[in-house]
């Protein structure tokens, strides 16, 4: 019984051993298998994490030459003009970054003089195709600077001179306060670049009427500001004149001019730093009062009377009469035309006769351009 007990116990023992056998083997397994998972996992994460890191550390280290260049390690952050017109400044912290200005009058470095050209329109420029002409071969001695309506969409070409140089603008309106808004948001992006020297304030329908050489002479030369100024006793001078704005403003000092003006630096951080009779102009000229026709001229008569030529150096016809001026189609354009436009009276430049006036006409219509890009080389000089 006990031999036989044993071979039953051996073969009890023996199967309870190969099922325990099979038993550890698939726990061993299981185990295995859920360290090979949990490996599995932690190499997944340590990869993620990994790529992570080192993504961040490259775009630490893509950012880092920018954060360099913005920690004035050399001149060139100072100098250069900002890469793109696009910025989130308000008028008022961007008036604020415009009114920086040097107090050391020599530049430690090569200073070339540029002129501004600020072209304030409502959206599409028909006539740019002649500035481009006029204003080829001459790259470093101008800068353009665009106001549009804020809806506007600009489809300029990228070789275009007019390709992203459209400024943050605001809705302007003829006659209000929004209009001189977007004339001083226009000089203070343009003063951002030190090398502007001078601001030409120019409208969609303006033509230049020489060649840029003696354009950028004539600006660039001229002792004074071209700012039209002019005391008219009439209902539409002295009698838009509100006597409340006295005694910060006198009728004595109350000027009408045309709103396109040609004005030097200094002038033009006085424009945009104005907060004395900036707040009389609003005020009384709200709904409207034709401000953008006194604003300017009045401010820089008083603020400045011996720096303006009180004339501007846009042509505009008002012989045909009524409250807006002539503008220029297709037909108007003709040869005699053309020599009638250089056929100024005599000006004073700098204190001296001139038989040069004006440099820019306006109005031109879109319908004029085909014939101007004829005749603009013979007559023009481009
Ligand atoms: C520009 O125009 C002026 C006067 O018309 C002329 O004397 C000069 O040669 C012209 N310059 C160029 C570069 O065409
Ligand atoms: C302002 O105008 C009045 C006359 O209306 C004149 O008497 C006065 O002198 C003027 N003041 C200035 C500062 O021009
Ligand atoms: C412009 O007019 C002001 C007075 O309004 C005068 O003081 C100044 O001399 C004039 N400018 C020139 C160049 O004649």
């Amino acid at each position: 019984m006990e031999e036989g007990k044993d071979p039953t116990a051996t073969t009890v023992s023996k199967p309870s051993q190969s099922r325990v056998l099979p038993q550890r083997l698939i726990q061993l397994l299981f185990l295995f298998l859920v360290l090979c998972f949990s490996i599995c996992l932690f190499v997944i994460y340590m990869i993620r994490k990994t790529e992570v890191t080192t993504a961040l550390a490259s775009s630490i280290s893509i950012l880092q030459p920018c954060v360099q260049e913005q920690q004035n390690t050399n001149l060139d952050h100072w100098v250069k003009p900002p890469s793109t017109l696009l910025h989130t400044l308000s008028d008022q912290e961007l008036f604020w970054r415009a009114s920086f200005v040097p107090q050391l009058k020599n530049y430690p470095f090569t200073r070339v003089p540029k002129i501004a050209f600020m072209f304030l329109t409502k959206g599409p420029l028909p006539l740019a195709s002649l500035w481009e002409r006029f204003f080829k071969g001459h790259e470093g001695l101008y800068s353009v600077y665009i106001h549009s309506l804020p809806s506007y969409e600009a489809k300029f070409s990228s070789e275009s001179i007019f390709y992203g140089r459209q400024i943050p603008s605001q809705v302007a309106q003829w006659g209000r306060m929004s209009m001189c808004d977007a004339e001083r948001r226009l000089l203070a992006n343009a003063l951002l670049d030190f090398s502007n020297e001078y601001f030409v304030l120019v409208s969609e329908s303006c033509i230049p009427l020489y060649n840029f050489t003696l354009t950028y002479h004539y600006i660039i030369n001229s002792k004074y500001s071209f700012m039209g100024a002019f005391d008219d006793p009439g209902p539409v001078g002295r009698g838009r004149y509100n006597h409340n704005m006295s005694p910060i403003v006198n009728i004595s000092q109350w000027r009408k001019g045309s709103q396109w003006f040609e004005v030097h630096r200094n002038l033009a951080l006085v424009i945009i730093s104005d907060m004395t009779y900036y707040p009389k102009f609003e005020a009384f000229c709200r709904p409207a009062c034709y401000v953008d026709e006194h604003y300017f001229p009045t401010l820089l008569t008083i603020q400045a009377p011996s720096l303006i030529a009180n004339r501007s150096l846009t042509w505009v016809d008002w012989s045909r009469g009524g409250p807006h001026p002539a503008t220029f189609g297709k037909s108007d354009i003709t040869e005699d035309f053309m020599k009638k436009l250089h056929n100024s009276q005599n000006c004073v430049y700098n204190g001296e006769p001139s038989s040069i006036c004006h440099l820019f006409a306006r109005k031109f219509s879109p319908g004029s351009l085909e014939p101007l890009l004829l005749l603009a080389h013979n007559f023009f000089g481009y």
